[in-house]
């Protein structure tokens, strides 16, 4: 427990999502520890949470922003965690790296802590598997934009307690957000059904059956998504498509799960969408 009585959450990478959760704690009242190696990595996220916080605080005005800002310690020390209550690791998606990071963790987090994936493309139970704690460790998995989507997929492993998920479902509906429950299979159930589809518009476009602003607006308007699939895609980041549909199909094996060419290409062309300045559309 902190000074605000609550428990203390503990948040490790300062990417999109790492910077989003974070940000949607401190603005339900947690302390928040956010760790990322470099203070120039954590420079840029408190840059973004500050943003983020102006525009919410234009629509509601219960919001502080300065306050909230405060409630993050923003640190490259990873010993800050040790007593957090829950940890959630939002770091790049490469198995040896959150491994050596859950072992870490294990080791230097208090037993009461809850140790949490936000992975996108790989099995919880891959990760738990370094743990002395495997009972309390469980997947979280937000969505991009977190300050906005409402959904956190909660994951267990055949050893996750039972405990540890009624937890973790408070702590999902202590922030405002709701839950769905999914066995600890690839990709869930939202990017399992979300990046096919994206991977399936961006194979209409590489064959030249309608562009990019056609097949977006075939969706917006015929399907009643906010935003079409490309520009989705964009916003999300071409190279996380292409890591989370490579480990889809290295996982099945599905040939309905393949990667297409025009992805591969774009992102070895340095074409990420929104972070790179291009995309399937230009931010710049
Ligand atoms: N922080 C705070 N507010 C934000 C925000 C942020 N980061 N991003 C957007 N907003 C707000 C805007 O201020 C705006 O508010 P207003 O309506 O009061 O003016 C509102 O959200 C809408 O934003 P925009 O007008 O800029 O743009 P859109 O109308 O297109 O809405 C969107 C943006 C809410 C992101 C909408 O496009 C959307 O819902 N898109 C789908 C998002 C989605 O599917 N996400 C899941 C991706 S998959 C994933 O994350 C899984 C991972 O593992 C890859």
């Amino acid at each position: 427990m902190n000074m605000y009585n609550l428990p203390l959450i503990g948040v490790v990478g300062s990417g999109i999502m790492g910077n989003g959760i974070a940000q949607v704690f401190a603005m339900n009242g947690y302390k928040v520890v956010l760790v990322d190696v470099t203070e120039a990595a954590l420079n840029n996220a408190k840059q973004s949470m500050e943003k983020s916080l102006e525009k919410l605080a234009k629509k509601q005005n219960d919001i502080q922003v300065d306050e909230i800002l405060n409630r993050v310690e923003f640190t490259t020390d990873k010993m800050h965690l040790q007593n957090a209550d829950l940890v959630i690791e939002a770091i790049t998606e490469n198995i040896e790296v959150k491994k050596a990071l859950f072992k870490e963790l294990d080791q230097l987090c208090e037993q009461k802590t809850i140790l949490a994936s936000n992975t996108s493309s790989l099995l919880i139970s891959e990760i738990a598997v370094v743990t002395n704690r495997r009972d309390r460790v469980c997947g979280l998995h937000f969505f991009n934009p977190v300050p906005v989507m409402n959904l956190v997929e909660i994951t267990g492993t055949d050893e996750t307690s039972d405990e540890t998920l009624a937890k973790a479902e408070d702590f999902v509906s202590s922030i405002n957000k709701e839950s769905i429950r999914v066995n600890d299979t690839p990709l869930f159930v939202v990017n399992r059904l979300l990046v096919p589809l994206i991977c399936e518009a961006i194979s209409l476009v590489d064959e030249g059956t309608a562009s990019p602003e056609d097949v977006d607006k075939g969706m917006m308007l015929g399907a009643n998504h906010p935003i079409g699939p490309l520009r989705l895609a964009d916003m999300v980041g071409l190279d996380t498509m292409l890591h989370i549909q490579e480990a889809l199909y290295n996982k099945t094996q599905d040939s309905k799960y393949r990667v297409p060419d025009l992805l591969r290409e774009m992102v070895a062309a340095g074409e990420l969408g929104r972070k790179s300045g291009k995309g399937f559309y230009q931010y710049t």
